[in-house]
């Protein structure tokens, strides 16, 4: 789990399919700046929530480094300015009758050279993050709401796209239990088992696959 290679102080590359409100992404770096674990950490969101709902959530008080809570208003800053710039393009030149071009914006922070500690979010629709990446990644963390919600987070491709993601001997963990992602995974080779999950969730999933 990723809880282990951060107290051991493995070097760890992390992505995250949904984003969302940042939560996973504040714990996990949290507790890799206690053990001085260098991590890249890559979050990919489609919607950004605005950065005055981020900073009344209040994570803060739940961090042993509360600075980093700071950082990530930094981003989700930068994003929803980035977002009014790009909503005034689109409108601009669709009403110039002009086509609108996909964007994947890409807002990062690095924490400190010392533990290479690096932080970026892409705003982007997942498929296409997933599908252009050339990263690999030590553990993907899938947590776009659920397969009725969003199903092209969850479809047969796009978990062979994140497979191809995936660092020998990585994983992938989902809180989705559900028993058509199961087989889904264990179809195209996964090796899958379920945990009890932490702070009142059930179970969580977490998704091994041999090379
Ligand atoms: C359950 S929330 C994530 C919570 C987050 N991991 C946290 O720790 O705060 C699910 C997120 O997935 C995002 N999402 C859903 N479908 C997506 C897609 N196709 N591409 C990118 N993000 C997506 C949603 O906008 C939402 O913010």
């Amino acid at each position: 789990m990723v809880e282990s290679r951060l107290e051991n102080g493995s070097a760890t590359n992390i992505l995250e399919i949904g984003f969302g409100l940042g939560l996973n992404c504040l714990l996990t770096l949290d507790l890799a700046i206690t053990n001085q674990c260098p991590v890249n950490y890559v979050g990919v969101e489609h919607q950004p929530i605005d950065a005055d709902t981020f900073k009344s959530l209040k994570f803060d008080r739940w961090l042993q480094h509360p600075k980093l809570f700071d950082a990530l208003c930094g981003i989700f800053k930068k994003m929803e300015s980035a977002s009014l710039a790009e909503s005034q393009r689109v409108t601009m030149q669709t009403s110039s009758g002009a086509t609108p071009a996909s964007s994947d914006n890409k807002f990062s922070y690095v924490w400190s050279t010392e533990n290479s500690m690096e932080l970026s979010v892409h705003v982007t629709d997942a498929t296409t993050f997933v599908s252009a990446t050339n990263h690999l990644f030590d553990a993907i963390y899938l947590d776009a709401f659920s397969p009725d919600v969003n199903p092209e987070c969850w479809s047969d491709e796009f978990i062979a796209q994140l497979k191809r993601c995936l660092k020998p001997g990585g994983y992938l963990a989902t809180y989705c239990v559900k028993g058509a992602l199961r087989r889904s995974l264990a179809r195209s080779g996964w090796d899958v088992q379920k945990f009890p999950g932490p702070n009142g969730k059930r179970e969580v999933l977490r998704a091994t696959y041999s090379h």
